[in-house]
């Protein structure tokens, strides 16, 4: 069955390319050619949320360099949602003015001149979610700004669209956006309502397949919308075949750091958002991070795991009560793996080479992510003890 998915991925990729070729202006099933590894960077909304400000913006781009984050691949800089004032008499789409006084521009170029890329938000209804202004019957004025701007990357959210069509709706977004002739990652915020996934590839590079997340282990916010990592785990697997270079499933953005979660959670959090080739945009506040913190959303052999070239998401090969086994198919015929203890108290948990499709015979050398040591190489299976709410991570390398 999982076997299958990856099957139905490698099918999928030339037929999905093909069908890019023939609407003459789409390059490899994605509709611009961007993210052809998922996105990586910041974004305001987690940890800031409607405190949005011009200020804050530049110290995260700051702290993004300071950190060295810049340096182990986080690239863009993304204000979410609440920057927005009034439309002009012309239509034109303004910042606020109390909290963007120096105008969009200007910090697009601060950002830019950080060597990030930069970020912003909007919506496909009348007024965004924060209730400012939406996109709605204004897309190709707001994309022609946001270029004029120097945006990188718009995320396009789903609140206040009445009954609108949600791929006509982000079709016309997206075709606006490609109508400036400016390179920009779409980022489709529509949270999975109506399965992005099957119609999404030539629209967005990214899609959300859940509500947002909480910044918990598992279980429900007290708004009953927001949902734990767990919760979003579990609506990723089966969709790994609709993901690939350029059109990526998002399970939301990240929570490390933001206090909510231990430290072996947001490892296990990480790590797995790695395995499934997520969107990693972390979410907390980059200026004060603990060395904790810093030692997970820098880890440079799990970021490497989520941006290898080959861009396949990894399937759940085994779930045995709370125990779990995922595994990711890396470039070069290496696997990642990740043992998964969803239970409280430490678990021993295997993976067999049929789980990798690997024959028994043969003998892979295994690298732990997280301890960044090399284990005894193995052959036939692999075991290890995981902590509770914990992961173990490694590859697997013929
Ligand atoms: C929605 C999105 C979030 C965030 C907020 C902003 O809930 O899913 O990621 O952008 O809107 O209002």
């Amino acid at each position: 069955m999982r076997q299958a998915y990856w099957i139905l991925a490698a099918l999928l990729l030339p037929i999905i390319a093909a069908g890019a070729r023939d609407t003459g202006d789409v390059l490899q099933g994605t509709p611009n050619g961007l993210a052809l590894t998922p996105p990586i960077g910041w974004n305001s909304w987690n940890k800031i949320g409607a405190d949005v400000n011009e200020r804050a913006i530049r110290a995260a781009a700051d702290a993004m360099v300071s950190s060295g984050m810049r340096d182990v691949g986080y690239q863009y800089i993304v204000i979410d949602d609440l920057w927005q004032g009034e439309r002009d008499k012309f239509g034109n789409i303004q910042p606020d003015p109390k909290r963007f006084p120096s105008g969009i521009k200007k910090l697009a170029d601060y950002v830019h001149s950080k060597g990030l890329k930069f970020g912003i938000y909007s919506d496909a209804g009348t007024k965004t979610c924060g209730g400012r202004p939406g996109s709605r019957g204004y897309e190709f004025q707001d994309a022609r700004r946001y270029a004029a701007w120097g945006v990188d990357y718009l995320k396009y959210d789903w609140c206040n669209v009445g009954t609108q069509d949600a791929p006509a709706a982000y079709l016309t977004m997206s075709e606006a956006l490609q109508a400036t002739g400016r390179p920009i990652v779409f980022s489709m915020c529509e949270w999975g309502n109506s399965k992005p996934w099957l119609w999404a590839q030539n629209i967005g590079n990214l899609w959300r397949t859940t509500g947002d997340i909480y910044d918990h282990w598992e279980g429900k916010s007290s708004n009953g919308y927001s949902i734990g990592a767990m919760n979003i785990l579990d609506m990723q697997a089966g969709l790994e075949a609709y993901s690939g270079p350029g059109r990526w499933n998002d399970p939301d953005m990240l929570e490390v750091g933001n206090g909510g979660m231990t430290a072996d959670e947001y490892r296990a959090h990480f790590g797995l958002w790695a395995m499934m080739a997520a969107p990693l945009i972390a979410g907390n506040d980059l200026a004060a991070m603990s060395e904790e913190t810093k030692s997970i959303l820098m880890n440079k052999e799990v970021i490497a795991v989520d941006q290898d070239a080959l861009g396949v998401q990894a399937s759940r090969m085994a779930k045995n009560g709370e125990s779990e086994v995922w595994v990711r198919p890396l470039k070069g015929g290496g696997r990642a793996i990740v043992l998964l203890n969803r239970s409280t108290t430490p678990r021993q948990i295997s993976v067999t080479w049929e789980q990798l499709r690997y024959p028994d015979t043969l003998k892979a050398n295994i690298r732990d992510l997280w301890s960044h040591q090399d284990l005894p190489p193995a052959q036939g299976t692999f075991t290890a003890t995981v902590s509770g709410h914990g992961i173990v991570m490694v590859t697997a390398k013929p």
